[in-house]
C-alpha cells in the first residue's frame, strides 16, 4: 500500500493519479494514525505543501519505529541543502513534483526495499549450505552511466590474471546488459536459457551457457531479446550464483541501475560490494541512498567499497566533501581516460591492453581491497622504468 499526504487536495489528487493505487491523507497526524493501524503500510509520499520540519520529523520517527517503511519527499524544487538534510533524517528519496516518472520509481524502489526487509529471515533459514570455492563481488550504482560495466569487465579480467584464476562475469543487467558488447562476445546462450531448466539447473548445464573471453575469463551473458528479463526471478539468480561460486575462483556481477529483486539476490550472495559513482550530485545522491538502503538491509559495511569513477573530473566537489556527505570513505578513485572507451570498442578490457595504465592500477586496487591477494601481476616485468 502507498499513502500520500498533502494539505492541498488538488496536489494530492495529482500525485494519486501519477501513482495509481494510493490512499490520500490530509495531515501528518492522519499519517500517524494510518500507520498505527496499518502495519502493512510500506510507503508514505509526503507532498510539497507539507512543511519540511514535519516531513523530517515523520521520517526520523519512522526510521526507528518502522524501518521498512519508506518516506518519499516530494518538493517543488530539490536543492543540495534539502537533499543532504533529508538523507540525514532518513528520508528514503527526494524527488521534484514535476518529475512524475521519478516519483513513481521512488515508490517502486521503496516497496522493493520494504519487501526485502520483510523477507529477511532469521539466521539459519537462508544460510548458505557451506563454504563455497569462490568469492563473489557485485558492482553496483543506482544511476546509469557511472562505469559499472567498465569496472566489472575490467575487474573480472584483473582477477583472472591471465589464467591464474578462473573467473566468471555475470551480466545481471537483464534488460540492457552490454557485457557481451564490451567484451565483443557472441554468446550462443544467455542466462535466459536457464529459465526453462529452473531449479534443475546443475553445474554442467550452467557451464554450457557460458561464453569464453580470454584465459581464465568467461561470461554469463544477459538475454538478447527484450522482455525476457521478467522471467528470470530472484530465486533463479540465487541458484545460479550459488552454483557459480562453487565452479569458479571469483564471480563478478554487473548490475542494472536499480534495486530490483535480482540485484538484492546478488547482494545476498556477495562477499564484497563495489559501489560506484561519479563526481556529480545525482550520482552522489544515489550513492548516499544506496548506502542507507544497504545499512537498512544489514549488509556489513566492511564489505562495501566506494569507488569514485572519473575522479579527476573538474566539477568543484572535493573528495573530502564527498566523504563527509556520504559518511564513508572513498576506497578507490579511477581516473578518467580516453583509453577506456577506446579499449571497449576493441572488446579488450584496458587491464589486459595496458597493465601499467593508471586505470589498470585503480582496478587492481579495487580487487585488492575486496579480496586481498589474488596473485595479481606483481609478476609483470618492470621493463620501462629505470
Ligand atoms: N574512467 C573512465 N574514463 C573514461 N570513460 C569512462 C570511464 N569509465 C566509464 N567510461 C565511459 O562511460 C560510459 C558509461 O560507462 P559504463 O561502464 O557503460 O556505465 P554503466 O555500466 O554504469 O552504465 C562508457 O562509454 C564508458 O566507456
Ligand atoms: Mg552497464
Amino acid at each position: 500500500m502507498t499513502a500520500i499526504v498533502d494539505l492541498d487536495p488538488a496536489v494530492a489528487a495529482a500525485l494519486k493519479s501519477a501513482l495509481g493505487d494510493a490512499l490520500v491523507l490530509d495531515s501528518v497526524d492522519a499519517v500517524r494514525r494510518h500507520i498505527d493501524t496499518n502495519l502493512g503500510e510500506d510507503t508514505i509520499v509526503v507532498g510539497p505543501t507539507v512543511d519540511l520540519d514535519s516531513a523530517f520529523e515523520l521520517a526520523r520517527v519512522m526510521r526507528v519505529q518502522r524501518p521498512s517503511l519508506g518516506v518519499i519527499l516530494v518538493r517543488r524544487r530539490v536543492d543540495t541543502n534539502v537533499l543532504s538534510s533529508a538523507m540525514r533524517m532518513g528520508v528514503r528519496d527526494v524527488v521534484e513534483e514535476r518529475d512524475i516518472a521519478a516519483i513513481a520509481s521512488a515508490v517502486t524502489r521503496s516497496k522493493e526495499v520494504a519487501r526485502a526487509l520483510r523477507q529477511s529471515v532469521p539466521e539459519g533459514e537462508t544460510a548458505e549450505p557451506g563454504p563455497s570455492r569462490g568469492r563473489l563481488i557485485t558492482v553496483f550504482s543506482a544511476k546509469g552511466g557511472c562505469g559499472k560495466t567498465t569496472l566489472s569487465t575490467n575487474l573480472a579480467a584483473m582477477l583472472a590474471d591471465n589464467g591464474t584464476n578462473e573467473v566468471v562475469l555475470v551480466d545481471l543487467d537483464l534488460a540492457f546488459g552490454d557485457v557481451a558488447i564490451a567484451l565483443q562476445l557472441f554468446p550462443k546462450h544467455t542466462i535466459a536459457d536457464a529459465v526453462p531448466v529452473g531449479d534443475d539447473l546443475d553445474e554442467s548445464a550452467l557451464r554450457s551457457l557460458l561464453t569464453n573471453h580470454s584465459a581464465g575469463l568467461t561470461a554469463l551473458a544477459a538475454p538478447m531479446q527484450p522482455g525476457v528479463e521478467k522471467t528470470i526471478d530472484s530465486s533463479l539468480v540465487t541458484h545460479i550464483l550459488s552454483l557459480l561460486k562453487d565452479m569458479f575462483d571469483y564471480v563478478v556481477v554487473d548490475t542494472p541501475p536499480a534495486f530490483d529483486d535480482q540485484v538484492l539476490a546478488a547482494f545476498d550472495a556477495s562477499d564484497a560490494i563495489a559501489l560506484i559513482a561519479t563526481l556529480d550530485i545525482p550520482a552522489l545522491k544515489n550513492l548516499k541512498l544506496t548506502l542507507e538502503t544497504l545499512d537498512l538491509l544489514d549488509y556489513p559495511r566492511e564489505n562495501w567499497n566506494l569507488v569514485l569513477n572519473r575522479a579527476d573530473s573538474k566539477v568543484g566537489l572535493s573528495i573530502s566533501e564527498v566523504e563527509k556527505t556520504l559518511g564513508h570513505s572513498i576506497g578507490v578513485q579511477i581516473p578518467s581516460s580516453r583509453d577506456v572507451p577506446a579499449t571497449i570498442n576493441r572488446g579488450v578490457p584496458i587491464v589486459l591492453d595496458d597493465p601499467k595504465h593508471p586505470v589498470t592500477d585503480a582496478v587492481r586496487q579495487v580487487a585488492l581491497q575486496a579480496f586481498g591477494e589474488f596473485r595479481s601481476d606483481d609478476s609483470i616485468p618492470d621493463t620501462e622504468t629505470s
